[in-house]
């Protein structure tokens, strides 16, 4: 990439190096909302153009280009130099955002660029994290859309205080005034209450250049700013280092035996040799005795240095870990309330198991509950059990172990978060963190003397749990029901848990959403796995339809435990057999949401056992299943 594409790494790196260019002239980090469509490719192809940063080879197959696609006659299309630009960074399919540097007499500007238009809130959500100023785009025709809305919410959610509302092709509305102040008025109205510091409203033409760079002759009436006269002087100035010292560790340094420091960028506060400090999680106290960098020794290091710490003693601290003031530890907790936005075309499901990285921390992390959407166009709460794309809730988050947070008010860096889908990688929510719920420092594991191992003992047999899945009608109870007599005739202790039975008593409030599938399976997963600790051999009878809850459950169990039996059954045949008639009423549109039919069941991928019940007896099925078990148990 050149100077104006940079990939995030390399704007990670350049954030460190323009620090004192920074502090001299003054860096504006800003994003633009809005698609393209909009416009935003052109402003931003303006904005970079005009501050003649483009690289002159560039520019001159940029006008080939504009003549070649002729899109805007003998003008240059702006938009195609972005664009292009983008075609280069979607071959690396992780980075969603580039940052692109430019800079002026007055100032030096990052500018956060996202690809896309829907899907756009979501890179937004990834490259706002630290910008100080947004760009809302808004097509003058058009006006102010649910999207615009939703972006600034976004962008208040996102801790961004100031905010342009750069009302872009007035030249298609005849340049008029009376369109550029009623589209301001309702922007106003319908964001009062998001809390923004300032709107600086600005009518202009990206395509045209009027009231980017120069005053615009078309619209006299304007006696505000041009853009960028106006992204020179704002004055976004925060003290960021009168906080309280925190550094998320994102490694631990230890080139030789001598030397073992933690690295990492500060995020709040400053640092000085002869510190006191803690790890934030464990409450380990230790004093800084270096602060080593690429430069050399500083005598103090703030917010937004990359460093490494070393310590007057040996601690325990690795990867995730966050080094504090004394005097200000974060929470630790495993569980809190957070606006989550989600991001991914499939929806949100309660108690199914994402990633959740925070800071350098990465843990499984479930949504408990829902306690309601926000609606941005009028920002009411609605209830509502998941969520879909693109929309914004308060949730309660499960993590699988304490970590340390700040609230995204509090702190940027140790309050937002992403969670990624585990099957996927892809990032499928960002969220900012509210508030802990619970100390987890108050919620112990009661130590008992009577564990599994002598349980089991006690009833001379190995623990498991032998999870049937499968289609409706498939024959898994069947099967189960044989092996478990077979098992109890040679003196084994049994459960059977079954889904039509668990569905009138503890899993009675649920029905066959997706998202009541994965409550059932996570309800029946615990169960399961406390019988197992009770030493009872366990079998589970469930359609069980996503690989996710399943492999949910498995990881609840230790390794071994855990014994897939897929009942292979297609679905032609399940239907055929029809043993509870429900095929047919499914088919007669009677029950709705039923697997196989217009709700979905995911094989398993790598199943202990898997029975074809087209070719096997139900009875040489549960024998298959009994060699199984003598040979691994
Ligand atoms: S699961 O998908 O959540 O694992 P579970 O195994 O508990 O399902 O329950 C499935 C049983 O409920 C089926 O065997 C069938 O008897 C009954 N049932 C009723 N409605 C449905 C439906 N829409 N889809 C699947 N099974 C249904």
């Amino acid at each position: 990439m050149n100077d104006v594409g940079l990939d995030s790494r390399q704007a990670e790196a350049l954030a460190i190096t323009t620090r004192a260019e920074e502090a001299q002239k003054g860096l504006l980090r800003f994003l633009t909302c809005g698609s393209v469509d909009d416009g935003k490719s052109t402003l931003i192809g303006r904005l970079l153009y005009d501050s003649k940063l483009i690289m002159e080879d560039q520019l001159k197959s940029l006008e080939a280009d504009s003549k070649k696609h002729g899109t805007v006659g003998e003008r240059i299309d702006f938009a195609l130099l972005v664009d292009g630009l983008e075609a280069e960074r979607q071959q690396g399919i992780t980075i969603d955002v580039a940052y692109r540097f430019f800079s002026t007499a007055r100032r030096s500007f990052i500018v956060a660029d996202t690809p896309g238009h829907e899907q756009y809130s979501r890179n937004m959500a990834t490259g706002a994290s630290n910008c100080q100023l947004a760009i809302i785009l808004i097509d003058a025709r058009k006006g102010v859309l649910t999207q615009t809305l939703r972006h600034s919410y976004l962008v208040h959610l996102l801790g961004i205080r100031h905010v342009v509302l750069a009302v872009n092709k007035m030249d298609l509305v005849d340049w008029s005034e009376e369109r550029f102040e009623e589209i301001v008025d309702l922007y106003r109205a319908k964001t009062t209450n998001l809390g923004f510091g300032e709107v600086t409203p600005i009518p202009l033409s990206a395509l045209e250049g009027d009231n980017v760079t120069l005053s615009s002759p078309n619209m006299p009436w304007y006696s505000g700013p041009v853009l960028i006269d106006h992204l020179e002087t704002v004055d976004v100035a925060v003290v960021r280092d009168d906080a309280p010292f925190a550094m998320p560790v994102q490694w631990v340094n230890r080139p030789h035996m001598d030397f073992r420091g933690f690295s990492g960028t500060i995020v709040a506060g400053a640092v000085t040799p002869g510190d006191a400090v803690v790890v934030a999680k464990s409450g380990k106290p230790a004093r800084v005795e270096r602060i080593v960098t690429a430069d050399g020794e500083p005598g103090r290091a703030v917010a937004g240095d990359a460093v490494t710490i070393v310590l007057d003693q040996e601690i325990d601290i690795a990867r995730g870990d966050v080094l504090v003031d004394p005097k200000a530890r974060p929470e630790v907790a495993d569980q809190f309330a957070a606006h989550l936005f989600w991001m991914s075309d499939e929806a949100m499901l309660p108690g199914r198991r994402y990633i959740l990285k925070l800071g350098t921390e990465q843990v499984a992390a479930s949504i408990t509950t829902i306690k309601h959407k926000i609606d941005v166009n009028t920002q009411e709460e609605r209830p509502g059990r998941t969520l879909d794309l693109n929309e914004i809730a308060v949730c309660n988050l499960h993590l699988g172990h304490a970590i340390a947070f700040l609230p995204y008010a509090q702190n940027r860096d140790l309050g937002a978060f992403i969670l990624i889908d585990r099957t996927t990688n892809q990032t499928v929510a960002a969220g900012m963190v509210t508030f802990g719920l619970r100390r987890a420092s108050n919620i112990h594991h009661q130590h008992v003397d009577i564990d599994k191992a002598r349980r089991a003992d006690q009833k001379a047999q190995k623990p498991c749990l032998l999870w049937f899945t499968g289609l409706s009608g498939a024959g898994k109870s069947t099967i189960a029901n044989i092996l478990e007599k077979k098992l109890v005739a040679q003196g084994a202790h049994t459960y059977l848990l079954d889904g039509d039975n668990v569905r009138h008593g503890l899993n009675k409030d649920l029905g066959f959403t997706d998202a009541d599938r994965v409550e059932n399976i996570r309800r029946v997963g615990e169960v399961a796995k406390l019988m197992v600790d009770a030493g009872l051999i366990v079998m589970a009878s469930f359609i069980s339809p996503f690989r996710d809850e399943r492999r949910m459950v498995r990881d609840l169990l230790e390794p071994g435990e855990f014994i897939e039996v897929f009942v292979e059954t297609p679905l032609d045949v399940a239907e055929e057999r029809d043993v509870k008639g429900l095929y047919k009423k499914a088919r007669a549109g009677a029950i709705k949401n039923f697997t196989g039919i217009d709700s979905p069941y995911e094989p398993p991928e790598s199943a202990e056992i898997t029975v074809d019940t087209t070719s096997l007896s139900a009875e040489d099925a549960a024998d298959r299943i009994l060699d199984y078990l003598k040979a691994h148990l």
